[in-house]
């Protein structure tokens, strides 16, 4: 099961599918992982110092000969150091996420990395074009970890019309009819987040995964929004606290947040820990290896393409 669009040939890789950058859960193990068999693995740099993304990178490059990406979010202090990393170490793919990273496009792109931003809005996704990204990714509310205020069905919709570059659809995707359902609307490839940490590679203690498998499709809240950065996660007596304390005491609010991402991700800690995970959540039923999990998402969309061809189908009647 092959399918050649503009990403899968920007980026060199088998399958349309990305994985999304996420701090702390996107280590070079799973990463690597991903981009082996046959999608691209990313690591997540959330806020690593310059000094640990190269040692991340070292630890990829001994993982994977396959192309592989570093996400890095402009809300990292070192961000202009990570990017003279990500330059030095000849990274093929650079994705941008939690910002405008308009002013780095070029540097990257003069030395052959291939540029990617995560966006939430078509604005910015035009801002983004006009800048050189090589592809766009739109990322619906649906998603896990930070989320804009449009869903991915009409995000993507809206992405497809505007930008000539290629889109890639993020949030909520987690079955192969979900990525047939976003090449119908022009995607051309998919990126995924959530149902990766529900693999065996992946190194989220046991408690996060357990949650994910656990979790119905309304068991995810939004914590932040009154703090200004809203965040998508599961429901645990963590996020039920943080709902009560933004009202209330914003300060204690934003000190809780502080390192709650590690501590659900190394210590599976559900009164401290911020388990973010997207509404897809609720549609992840078993924890599959990453090599599994990639042929069945594809099985599944060339299945329903399939089934679809059928339904749409016009029959010709005999004029005669
Ligand atoms: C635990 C977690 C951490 C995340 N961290 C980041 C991040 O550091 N940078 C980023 O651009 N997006 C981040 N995201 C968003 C993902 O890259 C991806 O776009 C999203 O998970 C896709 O939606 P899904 O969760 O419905 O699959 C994170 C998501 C999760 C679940």
């Amino acid at each position: 099961m092959k399918i050649t669009t503009r990403i899968t040939e920007l980026l060199d890789i088998e399958y349309p599918i990305i994985e999304g950058g996420m701090a702390w859960v996107g280590t070079p193990k799973l990463a690597a992982a991903i981009s082996n068999a046959g999608a691209l693995g990313t690591i997540g740099s959330g806020n690593m110092t310059p000094d640990i993304l190269r040692e991340k990178i070292k630890e990829i490059k001994h993982l994977t000969n396959k192309p592989f990406a570093v996400n890095i979010i402009m809300l990292n202090p070192y961000v202009e150091e990570l990017i003279k990393v990500v330059i030095e170490e000849k990274v093929p793919v650079v994705i941008f996420g939690a910002g405008n990273p308009a002013p780095f496009i070029k540097d990257l792109k003069d030395k052959n990395i291939k540029v990617l931003a995560v966006v939430s809005s078509d604005n910015l996704a035009i801002r983004l074009e006009r800048s050189g990204v090589d592809a766009i990714i739109g990322e619906g509310m649906e998603c896990g970890g930070h989320i804009g205020d449009v869903t991915t069905l009409v995000l993507i919709q809206k992405l497809t019309e505007v930008l000539s570059v290629p889109v890639v659809a993020a949030g909520g995707i987690a079955t192969g009819r979900a990525i047939a359902a976003m090449f119908a609307l022009g995607a051309e490839g998919v990126q995924v987040g959530t149902a990766f940490i529900a693999t065996k590679e992946c190194e989220a203690h046991q408690n996060y995964k357990e949650r994910i498998l656990k979790a119905g499709i309304r068991d995810t809240v939004v914590t932040g929004v009154k703090l200004g950065h809203p965040a998508r996660v599961i429901k645990t007596p963590f996020s039920k606290k943080m709902l009560k304390l933004e009202t209330n005491s914003p300060e204690e609010a934003e000190e809780m947040l502080v390192g709650s991402l590690k501590k659900a991700f190394i210590n599976g800690d559900i009164s401290q820990g911020s388990f973010m995970a997207g509404q897809s959540a609720g549609l992840v039923k078993e924890i599959k290896s990453v090599d599994a999990l990639l042929k069945d998402l594809m099985k599944e969309a060339f299945e329903s393409v399939e089934k679809l061809t059928r339904k749409f189908s016009i029959k010709e009647t005999s004029k005669t």
